[in-house]
């Protein structure tokens, strides 16, 4: 069969996307629905394009914007060159391992990751995985904006192992530790405001990353990082939030898939006016909300809990973010469903915690979160 009766066909009128058909054309598991409790269990499958075990995540707001799949490394084993026409961001579930780049020449750099690793995979360069742990398979997690490339060029032996080896690394700083950059009021980091984030193509260990800042309307006392790679329009941000508390519901555009480096807890998501979906998350659970549902994160843990959301490009980052679209998209405590805070001390209590937010967030709008954060952390910047 030639590539070209290969290829999906494109359906009009439809929300079931080319990459859509071609996902399922690959013959390994598809997980679906709104969360995953653990990548580091679910079942994967033989992947002959990628000569390896994988599978691929497709929950609920994700479907046509962004594409998630982990893939195993046998012990000890490297797996085949892959050379890709999509940018990925790769995050390391369990164990330690090498990725090698293949310049042009043949020239090698290999750089090293161990779990929470975060790090981006450059379109149209070479490159190959290696597990460094001898006893047992390793895993990772690739997201990609795949299923928005596809609905542009709908040919699928467009993106796999056509170009030849890029240069990246050639003219940059190959896979240094990213570093903090101001935003520019009109070009790079706009959109964040006073905000600063930090570029890089590693970022060596989210679970255990220290550089955060304040994100006082959030709530919760919470601390982010915001995080850009070179070269593509991927992004990720990373909150923590202290014990004992929850962050305040927002709404935003879909497609962000959430990952878990540390806590427990759960998160609410629920469209307006419909019933609610509860996640339950740990290290390695992943959930993504779906387009403008309300979402809620909550710490029910013994240690301050990190999600790490990694991005489609901007336009399908929504309106959350803007001060002036919070009264629509974002639900201050006061303004909350009282079964919100009842759920969360119950089941703080079933694992003998109390509540950390000062009572005084449900009766006060103005409360004064940079207090609060002090309080917390101990710094009101930290
Ligand atoms: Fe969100």
């Amino acid at each position: 069969m030639s590539a070209e009766t290969q290829r999906p066909q494109a359906r009009l009128w439809s929300k079931r996307f080319t990459y859509d058909d071609w996902m399922e054309s690959q013959n390994v598991p598809v997980h679906r629905g709104y969360y995953i409790a653990d990548l580091r269990t679910i079942e994967l499958a033989w992947w002959e394009l990628g000569q390896c075990n994988a599978a691929f995540i497709q929950l609920v707001g994700q479907e046509g914007v962004t594409s998630t799949r982990v893939i195993e490394i046998p012990a000890g084993k490297s797996l085949k060159v892959n050379s890709f026409a999509f940018d990925e961001i790769g995050y390391a579930l369990d164990g330690h391992g090498l990725t090698t780049h293949i310049l042009p020449g043949g020239e090698k750099r290999t750089f090293e990751w161990q779990p929470s690793s975060m790090f981006i995979m450059p379109r149209h360069q070479a490159y190959q995985l290696t597990n460094a742990e001898g006893s047992k398979p390793v895993r990772l997690m690739f997201f990609n904006y795949l299923p928005m490339a596809m609905s542009v060029v709908p040919d699928p032996e467009f993106y796999f192992n056509g170009p030849p080896p890029g240069q990246y690394g050639q003219t940059q700083d190959f896979y240094a530790e990213a570093r903090m950059v101001k935003p520019n009021a009109v070009g790079d980091g706009a959109y964040l405001g006073k905000r600063v984030y930090w570029y890089g193509n590693f970022f060596p260990s989210m679970k255990d990353w220290d550089k955060m800042a304040s994100n006082a309307h959030r709530g919760a006392g919470s601390t982010s990082v915001y995080c850009q790679f070179p070269d593509t329009e991927l992004s990720a941000h990373m909150s923590e939030f202290a014990v004992g508390t929850y962050k305040k519901a927002h709404r935003h555009g879909p497609g962000r898939a959430i990952v878990i480096p540390r806590g427990e807890g759960y998160s609410i998501m629920w469209e307006e006016g419909k019933d609610k979906v509860i996640i339950p998350w740990q290290e390695a659970s992943l959930f993504v909300p779906p387009d403008r549902w309300f979402h809620q994160h909550f710490n029910i843990g013994d240690v301050p809990a990190r999600y790490l959301a990694m991005h489609p490009p901007m336009q399908f980052h929504g309106h959350a973010e803007k001060v002036t679209d919070r009264a629509k998209d974002q639900i201050e405590y006061i303004d909350e469903d009282p079964t919100v805070r009842e759920r969360f001390e119950a089941e703080l209590a079933k694992r003998g915690l109390t509540s950390g937010l000062d009572p005084k967030v449900y009766t006060e709008r103005d409360f004064d979160w940079a207090k609060f954060a002090t309080e917390v952390h101990g710094s009101g910047t930290n």
